[in-house]
């Protein structure tokens, strides 16, 4: 769903999805972050390999999780809530082939689908892929997962309605090499492995926190599963796995943005439930920019981020997979970056369109320029190919209210806390976009003290 404008949302049906935020009001006070999102919807998916029950603690109630419920029942999964709040059980006893009309109703926005095949091919030899959707940050292929299922020796047809993928011959370990450190293609090969028969190696691997955890869970499986150094990934197929019980890592991502979201706002939030060791590049970024934190250990500790009340200083940051500055990071942290004294640059390496919600912040009265050039970094791979994913932010500026609709995920939490960071009142329309990853969000606005209600 991209915006370009108030009628775009409004026309696609958004009519009422609609925030007025009072800004200039700083956020104080504590929220909490849960499972990571970017780890769970996978977690869950990896509940179709076992042969019994699994269960997963601390999901949190977000959209995307919505999503992949539907995907799992509409294939014969038994979910039910467990007896903690955000626990979940999986029975995947009776796993059957799903009706391809209802996948593209429950699926068409979301690009969880594609990591069901290596599951599904396991599981019932068929697995059927509809148009993708997801945020619209970039082109997104699927390329390196249809190769890497290739090479374990599935077939791969495209029909009007989408992909239906098989294995004849059955899935067959290989050697497989990434041309980039792809979080989604490094899942679906540790996904599709796992049972295949011999040896998988994996080069050129994507290492992110949440595919440590979830090379953890599927080692509770059963799996064998060895991480070597260079990015190297080696599973021994084995026959059978079981259920899993896991508590995935927190969100970092929520965790970084609620960080962003108190040095925009010259406040002071302390962010339950969020790790360290998941966050050391942002902290350090955090750091450089003149925000402070402090690390709370201890069974309900996490990090409070606040804004000292000092100028904040301008940086140069470059987004990159891990252990770099997480693509997901750049756009809440972009907002805080509006309010440092001198010229920010971020160089975008991960995605090649994410920097297009910096208009928004222009019209609120941000100087923000972007550039097709790599600026201030390594060249990247967008470097020669027209994308404007460099920007110049000469701050500090006063950023004042506007109308502002949200075209994806984590922009559009940018845009909120923009609008917190302003003078004035904010009409953000399309914010039930920013449920697809952020739990109570409209909640933990009210208990930071923001001014945002619907009308
Ligand atoms: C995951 O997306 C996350 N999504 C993203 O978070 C996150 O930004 C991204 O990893 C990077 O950390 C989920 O986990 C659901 P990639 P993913 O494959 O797996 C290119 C959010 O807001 N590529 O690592 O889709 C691709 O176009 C979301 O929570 C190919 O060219 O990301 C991109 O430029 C947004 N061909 C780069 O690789 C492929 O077949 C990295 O994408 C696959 C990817």
């Amino acid at each position: 769903m991209a915006h370009d404008g108030l009628g775009t949302a409004v026309a696609d049906g958004q009519l009422g999805d609609v925030l007025v935020v009072r800004g200039d009001t700083p956020l104080r006070g504590e929220v909490r972050v849960r499972g990571a999102k970017n780890l769970v919807s996978k977690a869950m998916v990896a509940a179709l390999l076992g042969h019994g029950p699994s269960r997963l603690y601390d999901v949190p109630r977000v959209r995307d999780v919505e999503i992949v419920r539907d995907l799992l029942e509409l294939h014969g999964v038994r979910v039910s809530d467990g007896p903690t709040p955000g626990e979940l059980v999986f029975d995947p006893t009776n796993v059957e082939r799903a009706n391809v009309d209802e996948i593209n109703v429950h699926a068409a926005s979301s690009r969880i689908p594609i990591l069901l095949c290596g599951p599904l091919l396991h599981r019932l030899g068929h697995a059927f892929i509809p148009e993708l959707g997801g945020c619209h940050i970039g082109d997104r292929p699927i390329d390196f997962h249809l190769g890497a299922l290739r090479e374990f020796g599935a077939v791969v047809e495209k029909t009007p309605s989408g992909l239906h993928i098989t294995a004849p011959n059955g899935l067959h370990g290989t050697k497989f090499n990434l041309p980039y450190p792809s979080v989604g293609a490094t899942e679906q090969v540790l996904l599709t492995a796992v049972l295949a028969e011999g040896v998988t190696e994996l080069r050129n691997a994507a290492v992110e926190p949440e595919i440590i955890d979830l090379i953890c869970l599927l080692q509770k499986m059963g799996a064998i599963i060895r991480v070597h150094t260079d990015r190297a990934i080696e599973i021994e197929g084995v026959t059978s796995l079981a259920g899993y019980s896991h508590r995935p890592i927190p969100d970092r991502i929520e965790a970084a943005s609620w960080g962003a979201a108190a040095l925009a706002t010259r406040g002071d939030v302390l962010v339950r439930g969020a790790r360290q060791a998941d966050m050391m590049t942002f902290l350090n970024v955090f750091r450089s920019i003149g925000g402070r934190f402090d690390v709370q250990d201890g069974a309900d500790g996490g990090i409070r981020f606040w804004h000292p009340g000092d100028e904040l200083r301008a940086v140069a940051i470059e987004t990159d997979v891990h252990p770099g500055f997480m693509t997901d990071w750049q756009q809440p942290l972009v907002v805080a970056l509006t309010q440092a004294h001198g010229l920010s640059i971020v160089h975008e390496t991960v995605y090649e369109r994410r920097l297009g919600y910096t208009d928004a912040l222009n019209q609120m009265g941000a100087t923000i320029q972007t550039y097709r050039e790599c600026l201030g970094g390594t060249p990247c791979r967008f470097g020669r190919r027209n994308f404007r994913h460099s920007a110049v932010i000469a701050g500090p500026s006063k950023l004042h209210a506007t109308e502002l609709v949200i075209p994806d995920l984590r922009a559009g939490f940018s845009h909120l806390i923009a609008a917190l960071a302003a003078e004035g009142t904010s009409l953000v329309w399309g914010v039930s976009l920013i449920n697809r990853g952020y739990e109570d969000f409209e909640s933990k606005l009210a208990a930071l003290g923001a001014d945002a209600s619907r009308p």
